[in-house]
């Protein structure tokens, strides 16, 4: 099993915590609304016979997918390189794999005939700068022609803020990348996917609180960063605000549905 590059280290908030971290955000219904919206709009019109999740984590969005609407034929499953996070993944109407969104196959989706639909919250930065290609690549891989892939990705409206983001998750020791809109646009197209459409999703809060306990930065860690980044960037209001003790910072989503090509 390879895991994503930037995924060791986060163990630690895996499983139930997970669901609390930065401000409840993904164990959040209305959070969701957006993205399960689109997907259930797709699903409508294009009855798929398996949805994979890739980086589908506790497994929140298929549980709100089971709950809210009509899935009694379809297949679903959880594609996470996380023990810990499947492990909370306890409806049986949902398959685990537990594999990188890297490396999963169609073989191991079982598909048959009937036509696959991915989905995908939060995963693409996990990948890196070059490693989202290759990501994209094999996601476009899994796909016949036809079929689509939605996902709510980050991603900035303004090159400056990507890169005062890129900044500070490279000075907190990962290797996380955040594009523009723009890169994100030419990535999905260099990889064979076709953006059919493009909305903004809720912004994710994260309190420098939450980003010790995730990345397991020390006080002095957290305001040496908080130094270098407003040194570099300044106060970005909703990207990047310096705190008496910390930072705020705000990670932005867009919710892209794509077609193999
Ligand atoms: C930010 S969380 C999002 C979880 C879930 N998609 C949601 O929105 O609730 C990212 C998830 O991606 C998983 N992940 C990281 N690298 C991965 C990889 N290479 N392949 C599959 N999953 C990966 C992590 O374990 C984590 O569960």
């Amino acid at each position: 099993m390879t895991k994503g590059r930037s995924f060791h280290g986060e163990e630690g908030i895996h499983g139930e915590r997970w669901l609390e971290l930065h401000d409840g955000y993904f164990g959040d219904h209305e959070v969701a609304w957006p993205f399960l919206n689109t997907i259930e709009e797709i699903i409508d019109k294009s009855h798929p016979a398996v949805i994979a999740d890739l980086g589908g984590g506790t497994g929140f969005i298929l549980g709100e997918l089971l709950r809210r609407s009509n899935t009694a034929e379809m297949k679903l499953i959880n594609v996470d390189v996380s023990s810990k996070q499947l492990s909370l993944c306890l409806d049986k109407r949902i398959v685990t794999i537990c594999e990188s969104a890297s490396l999963v196959t169609r073989r191991h989706l079982q598909v048959g005939d009937g036509a696959l639909l991915l989905i995908a919250r939060s995963l693409l930065h996990y990948f890196g700068k070059f490693g989202s290609r290759s990501l994209l690549r094999n996601i476009r891989s899994l796909l016949r022609e036809g079929e689509l892939f939605i996902h709510q990705s980050a991603c900035f409206g303004q090159d400056s803020d990507a890169r005062c983001l890129n900044l500070l998750y490279s000075l907190m020791g990962t290797e996380k990348w955040y594009g523009t809109e723009g890169e994100m646009t030419e990535m999905l197209q260099q990889a064979g996917l076709e953006i059919c459409s493009s909305s903004p999703a809720p912004t994710l809060h994260l309190s420098s609180r939450d980003l010790s306990e995730r990345y397991g930065l020390s006080p002095e860690r957290i305001s040496s960063i908080r130094t270098e980044v407003k040194r570099q960037h300044g106060n970005i209001p909703d990207v990047f605000s310096p705190t008496d003790d910390g930072f705020d910072a705000w990670l932005h989503y867009r919710i892209f549905v794509c077609r193999a090509i």
